[in-house]
This record gives structure tokens, C-alpha cells and sequence, in this order.
């Protein structure tokens, strides 16, 4: 891993990018491993993409960077990938919260960041294609963002740190202390995942609710009970203890 100071050790910005994800995964293969990690970093993104094949609303007020990174280079074995999105979500509850403090942050596993009832940040987490040891991270956050003017569904469930604090951050203030929370935690996942667990079951949204989510066609309903020690989503359903490895939660 390298030292504090190199994390990411290059990062670009674009004025316009339709998505962040998108354009590092079409030109990852331009960067050697010696570039890693890299953020690319949007003023305004036109074509965000979230989970699920969704769009992802983002205005001049809104934080939109990925960052691409090696797993090898994180000393990750490739079945971990999923882990990189539990991290990256508590990392972007971590330094959210540390804007607006005594608010605490919690994450809807696996990796949405809600504060004051709602959303606040996404993330979007793929391989590239040709390499898969290389991953995306995509990370949004509704700094400043003008939620009048987003479609009506994401005004009904997002908020901003704008709303929540009497100045909000600079964007590259947010983006910074991220970049900083994702290195601290990938450092502590390598020797000590449970740590990482530990942190995120403090801001478990779902723990003791009743949590819908969707497999193909079918709706499961089931009582959630928290984030096993893997960083799966352990759910009681008929009577049968099961763990979620991946998936999204529709209601709770
Ligand atoms: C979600 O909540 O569904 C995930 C949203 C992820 C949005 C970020 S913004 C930067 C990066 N580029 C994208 O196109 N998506 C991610």
C-alpha cells in the first residue's frame, strides 16, 4: 500500500463527463499500475449511472468522482470486490458526518449513505472489464446540490449536507476527506476486517427492521439482523437464519 501523502497518487478533472465510472472504465487500460490510485473527478456530470441501471441526478452542487484501483495492489483477493463497496460506504458515512457533526451517518447496506432520513450519497462500484483485478469506485454526494430542481422521486429521498449545515463544504474539501477515509480503511480491512464491521454495524440503517428486496421477479420480506462478520446482510426468513451477499433493499 502506499503512504498517506500518494493516495490517489494522480487525479484528474474533467468541466463535463457524462459519468466519471463510465470514462475511467472505457480508458483504464491507459494508465499503468504506477498511476494507481487515480481519481477522476467531474464539475458536472451528465449521465451519472447508480445501482440497478439507474440514472443518478447530479447538479454543479454535487460531489461525482471515481476512483480506480488495483486489487492486487490493495493486497485483496478478487472475491473481496464486494468488501470495496462496504468500505467505500462506511468511508463516505465517515467523512460526511464529520461535516455536520454530532449527525452520524448510516448506511443502507450495502452502501448507501443516508443522514437525516435521507439519502445523501451513492456509490457504484465495478470491474473493468479486460482487468478485472481493476476496479471503479464511483462515488456521489449531494453537497450543495439543488434538490428543487432533481426529479420529484429523488427530492423525496435525498438530502444534501446544504440542508443540514448553515455553509456546506467546499466539494474538493468532501472529496478530499473521503479519498483520505478510503485509504485509512483499506489499510485496516487488509489486517483487521472486523474493524471494518464493527464500524459499520454502528450505522447499520436496516438492523431489527423489516426489509423487502426483489429476486428476479419474486418480492422477499424478511427481519433484518444486522451485518455479519463477512460485511453479508443477515436476514431471518422463515424461521431460517440466511446471509445476503449482494442485492438491493427496496423498502424497509
Ligand atoms: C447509487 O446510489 O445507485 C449509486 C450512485 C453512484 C453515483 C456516482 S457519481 C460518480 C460515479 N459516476 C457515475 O456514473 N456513478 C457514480
Amino acid at each position: 500500500m502506499s503512504s498517506a501523502s500518494d493516495f490517489p497518487r494522480k487525479l484528474l478533472r474533467f468541466e463535463t463527463l457524462d459519468s466519471t465510472n463510465s470514462w475511467l472504465l472505457a480508458n483504464a487500460v491507459r494508465f499503468s499500475d504506477d498511476d494507481l490510485p487515480l481519481v477522476v473527478v467531474a464539475d458536472q456530470q451528465t449521465g451519472g449511472r447508480g445501482r440497478s441501471g439507474r440514472s443518478w441526478h447530479a447538479d454543479a452542487g454535487t460531489l461525482t468522482f471515481s476512483l480506480l484501483d488495483s486489487l492486487q495492489r490493495l493486497a485483496l483477493p478478487r472475491q473481496y470486490t464486494p468488501r470495496l463497496a462496504l468500505i467505500a460506504g462506511l468511508s463516505v458515512a465517515e467523512a460526511v458526518e464529520s461535516f455536520v457533526p454530532p449527525k452520524q451517518a448510516s448506511i443502507k447496506w450495502p452502501n448507501d449513505v443516508y443522514l437525516a432520513g435521507g439519502k445523501v450519497a451513492g456509490i457504484l462500484v465495478e470491474s473493468v472489464a479486460s482487468t478485472p483485478e481493476r476496479v471503479v469506485i464511483g462515488i456521489g454526494v449531494n453537497v450543495a446540490t439543488q434538490l428543487e430542481h432533481a426529479p420529484l422521486e429523488v427530492q423525496q429521498r435525498a438530502r444534501s449536507l446544504a440542508q443540514l449545515s448553515a455553509s456546506p463544504p467546499p466539494l474538493t474539501a468532501v472529496m478530499h476527506e473521503i479519498t483520505a477515509r478510503i485509504e485509512a480503511n483499506l489499510q485496516t480491512a487488509v489486517s483487521d476486517f472486523a474493524e471494518i464491521v464493527k464500524q459499520l454495524r454502528l450505522r447499520c440503517l436496516l438492523t431489527g427492521k423489516t426489509i423487502h428486496w426483489s429476486v428476479g421477479d419474486t418480492q422477499r420480506t424478511a427481519l433484518c439482523h444486522g451485518i455479519d462478520e463477512y460485511g453479508g446482510l443477515r436476514v431471518e426468513l422463515g424461521g431460517a437464519m440466511q446471509s445476503l451477499s449482494s442485492g438491493e433493499i427496496i423498502r424497509w
